[in-house]
């Protein structure tokens, strides 16, 4: 009798003693993609300005546009000063023409330094490290800057430094410092403020000019001009494999004048003008492409670069006739990534300090092209704009895997090699009912998930009502029954990847996030706990399983990880009968009893609504977390209760348990 048949005698019985036997076999199965899951990127919810972008001072350029006029917004007086936008004749640069000119008004006390004041993104975090100041200033002053980090309740100076003037009558001159609190702010409620004493002022004038004010705190690898630091650490712990940038919506623009502008986001952050984001604020691109391009590099990603397609969020797109500069302006910006530094665009890089090109092998043409233009805007994308810049970036660079924003879920025929995109935010019954969608699948039928989640609670408003306010229970076991059936299909799914990540609690336009935060701290939802517990479990080959397929609750991948040589069981359970937890009994073809391996079960006590709340720091769910021996037939016993979601690892030892 061969293992295999005594394995299935096994089965048979323990499937009358109601538990699920599942055996894996040691051959068979496919390699699946090494990228299965990343991060997906773009200014929404203040994730990049006063979120990922770790830029303390707010509108700290005074930029505008014709969608959001420039404004003071952030700023207020200290000691009296009157402050004002000024558009000088000579500005500190084309990009930013408006700055902030602070003069000595009747309000001032004749004592003192006068100046302005900035509350940060709804508040600034302050402990003892080194913050990097800097501004430029214009105007004659004669004398020392005060910068410094204060309570906006109590007026507590937790750090202050001196910046002795370098200053010129009709010149901008820019000025460094390093700031040190002395000690913790006890909250987040703080301000950083500039002062200038009137005394250092010639006679007859009253005022000087100020522009790009900026604050970092320590940053994400020490980068300049680098990422929040707690915010990119935790990402970080998803061990994520790519960054999908930058859109989402934020790829597309406002309307056809504000696309996201490539060119304007790199170099100098005196020349990057920002742009009217279309989340309903302005945004800096102080987090520009090559931001982007250094957090891939420091996290090890693997870079899906979105490219602007001619579609604009109000629904308008750009003629055929018109197209071309658009297409230029895409093997532009994939020259200036990964082209030699004979390149006119290479040599850019290089003259910005990057001599070595990024690896770029992904890009995708727009963001849901499907959706904002309607039948005529798709049509036009399936008709010219989706054929004319595939057929110039794929003849120029055919070593790029092209994906196109629809999916072939999108009434798309896409061409191979071409893959497709696919972004199912759902009710997590859809996850649960369509667990099925991908099978099908042929290897011409590449697909990436370049956004999912679950957003609407079951039986739900659907797209006509709100979001759920936060991600919770059943919404995760659903997205993880999702990113199984992704898995289990990894050889045509490129990888997948939640959107959004990161919400702003202070201002945000999306409610269901992965990562909630403020000014000082970060919340992990119920979503990050599970993606995590997946994403870092990874499968490198899966292996076919008997039963093949799930239980009417339970759905499972198992696979060996090729790069830790272990063997990885993944599992969740929806609705059991009853709400009774599933016996599982579950053998490798390729292990012996007295094999051992960790089990990791994620619960929760508060049932499918349950969510992890900012407010009020909680945490619903439980991970509990125990080493199992294989039974005298080789097989790993234990109970998935419902509404969880389980991982099996034997990691690195299993090798001393196999057959001999
Ligand atoms: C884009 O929006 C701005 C602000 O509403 C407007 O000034 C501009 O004309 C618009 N451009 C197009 C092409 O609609
Ligand atoms: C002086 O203070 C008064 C009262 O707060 C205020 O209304 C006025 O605008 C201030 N003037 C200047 C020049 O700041
Ligand atoms: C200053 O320039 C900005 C940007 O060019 C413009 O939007 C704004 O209206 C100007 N403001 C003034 C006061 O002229
Ligand atoms: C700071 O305190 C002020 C006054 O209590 C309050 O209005 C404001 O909302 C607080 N800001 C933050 C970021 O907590
Ligand atoms: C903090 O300082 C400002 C300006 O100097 C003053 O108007 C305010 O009353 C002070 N607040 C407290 C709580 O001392
Ligand atoms: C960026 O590229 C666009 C489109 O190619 C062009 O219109 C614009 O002038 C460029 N901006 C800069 C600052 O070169
Ligand atoms: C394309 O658009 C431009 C500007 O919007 C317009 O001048 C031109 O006539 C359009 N061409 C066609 C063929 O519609
Ligand atoms: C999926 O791939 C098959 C070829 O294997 C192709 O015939 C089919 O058109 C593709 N589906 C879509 C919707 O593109
Ligand atoms: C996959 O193909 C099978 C066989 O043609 C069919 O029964 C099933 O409905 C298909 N599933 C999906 C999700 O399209
Ligand atoms: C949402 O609203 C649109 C139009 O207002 C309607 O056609 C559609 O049926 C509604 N969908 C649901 C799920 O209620
Ligand atoms: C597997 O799950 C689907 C829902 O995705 C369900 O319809 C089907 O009945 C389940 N299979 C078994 C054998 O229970
Ligand atoms: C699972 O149970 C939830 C309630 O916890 C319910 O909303 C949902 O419709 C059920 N789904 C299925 C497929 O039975």
């Amino acid at each position: 009798m061969s293992c295999i048949a005594i394995l299935t005698a096994v089965l048979a019985l323990c499937a009358s003693g109601g538990a699920v036997d599942i055996a894996v076999k040691s051959t068979g199965g496919k390699k699946i993609s090494e990228m299965p899951y990343g991060l997906m990127h773009e200014d929404i919810n203040n994730a990049g300005d006063g979120g990922l972008y770790a830029e303390l001072i707010r509108n700290r350029a005074f930029s505008g546009s014709d969608v959001y006029p420039s404004n003071l917004d952030g700023w207020s007086a200290v000691n009296g000063a009157s402050l004002s936008l000024k558009n000088l004749s000579n500005p500190l640069s084309s990009a930013i023409p408006t700055s902030i000119n602070v003069a000595v008004s009747q309000n001032s006390t004749s004592v003192g330094n006068i100046g302005f004041a900035n509350d940060g993104f709804w508040g600034m975090n302050v402990v003892r490290q080194e913050y990097k100041g800097s501004f430029y200033v214009k105007g004659e002053y004669d004398g020392d800057f005060v910068a410094s980090l204060k309570s906006a309740l109590t007026n507590d100076t937790f750090g202050s430094v001196k910046v002795k003037a370098n200053c010129k009558t009709n010149e901008w001159t820019q000025h460094k410092f390093t700031l040190v609190p002395n000690k913790n702010a006890p909250n987040s409620n703080n301000t950083f403020t500039l002062t200038f004493s009137p005394k250092g002022l010639p006679s007859g004038s009253a005022s000087l000019d100020f522009n790009l004010i900026s604050l970092f705190p320590p940053t994400y690898k020490g980068r300049e001009n680098g990422l929040r630091k707690d915010i990119a650490e935790t990402l970080a712990t998803l061990q994520p494999k790519f960054l999908r940038f930058p859109g989402g919506n934020a790829l597309e623009g406002p309307n056809i004048t504000h696309p996201w502008q490539w060119n304007e986001t790199i170099g100098d952050l005196k020349d990057r003008p920002g742009r009217p984001g279309v989340w309903n604020y302005q945004t800096s691109d102080g987090f520009g492409l090559v931001e982007y391009l250094n957090w891939a590099t420091d996290m090890e990603l693997v870079l899906v670069l979105g490219i602007h397609s001619g579609l604009a969020m109000d629904g308008h797109w750009v003629n055929e006739t018109d197209l071309q500069p658009w297409i230029d302006s895409a093997l532009d910006e994939i020259e200036f990534i990964r082209g030699d530094v004979s390149t006119p665009w290479g040599k850019r890089r290089a003259e910005l300090g990057y001599p070595e090109p990024w690896e770029l092998k992904f890009v995708e043409i727009g963001n849901e092209d499907w959706l904002a233009g309607k039948e005529p805007g798709f049509d036009s994308y399936k008709e010219y704009r989706f054929p004319r810049f595939r057929e110039a970036i794929a003849s120029k660079y055919p070593d790029i895997q092209l994906i196109a924003s629809p999916s072939i879920f999108d009434k798309m025929t896409i061409p191979a090699p071409v893959a497709g995109d696919y972004h199912p935010y759902r009710q997590p019954n859809n996850f649960y009912n369509e667990f099925h969608k991908f099978d099908n699948l042929t290897a011409d039928n590449l697909t990436l998930v370049g956004e999912f989640s679950s957003v609407h609670p079951n039986g739900g408003i659907d797209w006509n009502g709100t979001l759920h306010p936060y991600p919770w229970w059943i919404g995760g076991v659903g997205e993880a029954i999702f990113m199984i059936s992704t898995e289990r299909n990894g050889d045509r799914i490129l990888g997948s990847t939640y959107a959004p990540i990161l919400r702003n609690m202070n201002r945000w336009q999306w409610s269901i996030c992965m990562l909630e935060f403020d000014a000082s701290k970060v919340t992990l939802s119920t979503s990050y706990y599970i993606f995590k517990l997946i994403s870092t479990h990874p499968i490198t080959h899966n292996l076919p399983t008997t039963p093949s397929t799930n239980t009417s609750s339970l759905f499972w991948v198992a696979g060996k990880n090729g790069n830790q040589d272990g063997l990885v069981f993944k599992a969740a359970n929806y609705n059991t009968t009853d709400h009774q937890p599933t016996p599982v009994k579950l053998s490798f073809e390729e292990l012996d009893k007295g094999a051992k391996a960790e089990l990791t079960l994620l619960t929760t006590s508060e049932g499918p609504y349950g969510y992890n709340d900012p407010a009020i720091g909680n945490n619903v769910v439980v991970t509990t977390r125990k080493v199992l021996t294989a039974d005298s037939e080789g097989a790993f016993n234990f109970e998935i209760p419902e509404l969880s979601v389980a991982v099996l690892d034997t990691g690195r030892d299993y090798g001393k348990y196999l057959h001999a």
